[in-house]
């Protein structure tokens, strides 16, 4: 798999040495609050496990799935929840996990969906945000890297569901963006 790669971004080491920083100010925010962590499948997973681990609070988790990409690179900008019902977050403070802030749109649906039920607050936090302009206005309030306009994948992080399981993560290299049929 790193043969597919352009080049690696963040090696393990400096991915958890950040968490570890994310969590003291997430530990430090809501230490006296009602905390519902809300990870976004599946692009979140690893990053929610490994985050989740350094928080020393007493948290409820709970997961939503989404779609937006079909296969492609680019977002469609049509986001569709996966589940019928969603999580109870009546007076509880929400923190939202989503593995990369790109155009905005999943993040500002779910946002807007989660505002519906009525939390306390609602904050979101990404592993990675990408510098360029959104299509649709969103403030991360914890951002783990910020990254240039590029297509990475590796821990969590997927190209047609590919490289979730890297343990790092990496640009993916042009031609093979190009040329997808192989990673059908
Ligand atoms: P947005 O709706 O365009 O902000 O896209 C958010 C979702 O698109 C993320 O949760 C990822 O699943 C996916 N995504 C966006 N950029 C990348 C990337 O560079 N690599 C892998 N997935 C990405
Ligand atoms: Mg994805």
């Amino acid at each position: 798999m790193e043969a597919d790669l352009d080049r690696i971004l963040f090696h393990e080491p400096a991915i958890l040495r950040r968490l570890g920083e994310l969590a003291a100010q997430i530990s430090n925010d809501y230490r006296e609050l009602e905390l519902t962590v809300i990870a976004v499948l599946n692009g979140s997973l690893i990053f929610m496990a490994d985050l989740l681990r350094r928080i020393p609070l007493p948290l409820k988790l709970d997961c939503l799935s989404v779609a937006s990409y079909h296969g492609k690179t680019e977002t469609s900008g049509e986001v569709i929840f996966k589940q019928i019902a969603l999580p109870d977050v009546m007076d509880r403070h929400i923190l939202i996990l989503d593995d990369i802030l790109d155009s905005g749109h999943t993040l500002a649906a779910i946002r807007d969906k989660l505002e519906t039920a009525k939390p306390c607050s609602i904050r979101i936090c990404v592993l990675l945000s990408k510098k360029k302009r959104r299509a649709r206005h969103v403030d991360a309030d914890y951002i783990g890297f910020e990254i240039e306009d590029e297509f990475v994948v590796g821990y969590g992080l997927d190209f047609m569901e590919q490289y979730r399981n890297l343990p790092y993560i990496g640009v993916l290299r042009k031609e093979l963006i190009g040329e997808p049929a192989g990673y059908r």
